[in-house]
C-alpha cells in the first residue's frame, strides 16, 4: 500500500511548526489555524446535532484541543480526545484537561473505549489525512463504541465541492513530495460505508452551505464576533447507529 504513514507524517508536520513558531501558534497552525473560530463552529455543530450535557463525546484526532477548548466551559459531560501526535495530546490536556475531559495518545485506527459506551464520536478533518480503507476501519470502530442511537459526526474534503478544488491542485503540485496526505471523499463512497456497516445517514452538507447555526455567539481569533449561520470549511456528514 505504499509508504503512507499517518503517524510519522503528522508528527513531522507538527515538528516543522514547532521549529518556527511559539508553542501556542505552532499548535494552532498545525491543525489548520483559526483556533477559536473553528473550535467554536465545531462546538455549535455538535450542539445543533444533539450533543447535550451528560453525554459522552469521543473526539478522534483531537489535535491540539481546538474543539475541547471551545467545549470546556459549555459542555458538562464526558469527553475523550485521542490523537497520534504526543505533542498535541500534551498541549490539549494543558489547555482543556479536567476530571471529565481526558486526552490519550492513540495507536491510530482504534478507539480505546469499550463497546456501546459513547453518545457521539466526531472526526474533524481526520479522514482528510487517512487512506479510505483506514477511514473505514475508524468508522467501524466508531460504530462499535457508540450506543444504539449514537451519532458519528465527521468533516471531509469533498471532490464535488468547488472551494476544495485548489487543495486538490495543491496535491497535484505535491506529487512525489514527502508531505502528509490530503485525502478527498465523496458522497457515494461514504454511502457505501454506511450501507456496509448498517448505519443510517442523517445529514450530508456541502462545505459551501452555511448550515451551522451559532447558538452562542463567540469571539474569533481576530476579536470578531461569530454569529448567525456559518460553515466549517469542509463538508459534513452525520450518521446514526
Ligand atoms: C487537521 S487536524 C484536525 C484536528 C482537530 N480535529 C481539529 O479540528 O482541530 C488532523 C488531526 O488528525 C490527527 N490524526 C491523523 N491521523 C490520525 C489517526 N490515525 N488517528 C488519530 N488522529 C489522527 C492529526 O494528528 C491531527 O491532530
Amino acid at each position: 500500500m505504499g509508504s503512507h504513514d499517518f503517524k510519522r507524517e503528522y508528527i513531522e508536520h507538527v515538528a516543522r511548526f514547532k521549529a518556527h513558531y511559539p508553542l501556542a501558534e505552532a499548535m494552532s497552525y498545525a491543525v489548520g489555524g483559526d483556533f477559536k473560530r473553528v473550535g467554536g463552529i465545531e462546538r455549535s455543530l455538535l450542539f445543533q446535532e444533539g450533543l447535550r450535557d451528560g453525554h459522552y463525546l469521543i473526539d478522534v484526532g483531537c489535535g491540539s484541543g481546538r474543539l475541547a477548548y471551545a467545549l470546556k466551559d459549555h459542555f458538562h459531560g464526558k469527553y475523550l480526545g485521542i490523537d497520534v501526535v504526543p505533542d498535541f495530546v500534551d498541549y490539549a490536556r494543558s489547555i482543556a484537561g479536567s476530571e471529565t475531559f481526558r486526552f490519550e495518545i492513540a495507536e491510530g485506527l482504534s478507539i480505546p473505549e469499550s463497546g456501546e459506551s459513547a453518545d457521539y464520536v466526531c472526526f474533524f478533518s481526520v479522514f482528510t489525512h487517512l487512506r479510505h480503507e483506514e477511514s473505514y476501519v475508524y468508522f467501524r470502530e466508531a460504530k462499535r463504541v457508540l450506543r444504539p442511537g449514537g451519532r458519528i459526526v465527521f468533516s471531509f474534503l469533498d471532490i464535488t465541492e468547488e472551494s476544495h478544488w485548489q487543495i486538490f491542485e495543491g496535491n497535484v503540485a505535491d506529487i512525489g513530495k514527502d508531505v502528509h496526505l490530503n485525502q478527498f471523499l465523496s458522497e457515494d463512497m461514504i454511502s457505501v460505508w454506511i450501507q456496509k456497516l448498517e448505519l443510517r445517514l442523517l445529514k450530508m452538507e456541502k462545505a459551501s452551505h452555511p448550515f451551522i447555526a451559532v447558538q452562542t455567539p463567540f469571539t474569533d481569533d481576530n476579536g470578531n464576533l461569530v454569529t448567525g449561520n456559518v460553515s466549517l470549511g469542509q463538508s459534513v456528514c452525520i450518521v446514526e447507529k
